[in-house]
């Protein structure tokens, strides 16, 4: 079977994070969610840390020299060469244009761009009510996937918080600056001939269900 290299693109609070643990579940990919790197590193007080932070509480993109070669050096690393599960990169037609240069150059290819639809006004209603563990990073909704025990992880126990990005005002920046600086992907991915888009809207267990059901013929149209 040849790999399995995704994409996963969509506003803000489309469900990418909540999709990418099913996914990585399913096809027993690598994870590598720009998001929460950065918020690592900010975490950690590295230099990547301190020159995102600024950006990512304002609800702005962090600088493509920042961000691209963090991630093709992490598509370098050893678990990466059978296939990734990207999630919150590319984001600009720059970091599109880096990641398909490196991946023409290891003689690899993009399997499938998976784009989740979802409006403005369901974007905010889940990232305002968006609760997401302090230790694992494992999220929840107060309304549409609440946890067993209120502002405690069902996994590890550990405190639910909301994210700083995940305010009122910065998340109507984030939805403008997606719709700016990201939506033109969906146009550039369609002429790539790898765009494959599923509705969002519908609950967690449905989306799941369709996108595995894609990849499911994707991989089989390989085999054909
Ligand atoms: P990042 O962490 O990537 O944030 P994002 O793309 O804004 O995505 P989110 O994590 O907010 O949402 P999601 O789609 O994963 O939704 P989730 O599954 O949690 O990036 C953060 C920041 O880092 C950026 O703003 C930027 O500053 C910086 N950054 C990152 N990558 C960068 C890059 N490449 N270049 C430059 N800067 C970069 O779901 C949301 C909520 O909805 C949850 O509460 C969930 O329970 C609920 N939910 C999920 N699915 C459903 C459903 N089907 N029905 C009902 N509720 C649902």
């Amino acid at each position: 079977m040849a790999e399995l290299n995704l994409i996963l693109l969509g506003p803000p609070g489309a469900g990418k994070g909540t999709q990418a643990e099913r996914i990585t579940e399913d096809f027993n990919l690598p994870y590598i969610a720009t998001g929460n790197i950065l918020r690592a590193a900010v975490a950690e007080g590295t230099e990547l840390g301190l020159k995102a932070k600024g950006y990512m509480d304002a609800g702005a993109l962090v600088p493509d020299e920042v961000i691209i070669g963090v991630i093709l050096d992490r598509l370098q690393e050893s678990d990466a060469q059978d296939g990734f599960l990207l999630d919150g990169f590319p984001r600009t037609v720059p970091q599109a244009e880096a990641l398909g240069a490196e991946l023409k150059e290891l003689g690899r290819e993009l399997t499938a761009v998976l784009l989740i639809d979802v409006s403005d006004d369901e974007v905010v209603r889940r990232l305002s009510g968006r609760r997401v563990s302090a230790k694992t990073g494992r999220v929840y909704h107060v309304e549409f996937d609440p946890p067993k025990r209120e502002g405690v992880c069902d996994v590890d126990g550990s405190r639910l918080i909301q994210r700083d990005d995940d305010k009122p005002e910065t998340i109507r920046n984030r939805l403008s600056v997606y719709h700016e600086s990201t939506e033109p992907l969906v146009g550039y991915y369609t002429e790539e001939g790898v765009l494959r888009r599923f509705d969002g809207e519908r609950p967690p267990a449905e989306v799941h269900d369709h996108i595995r059901a894609q990849i499911a013929t994707l991989r089989l149209e390989d085999r054909l």
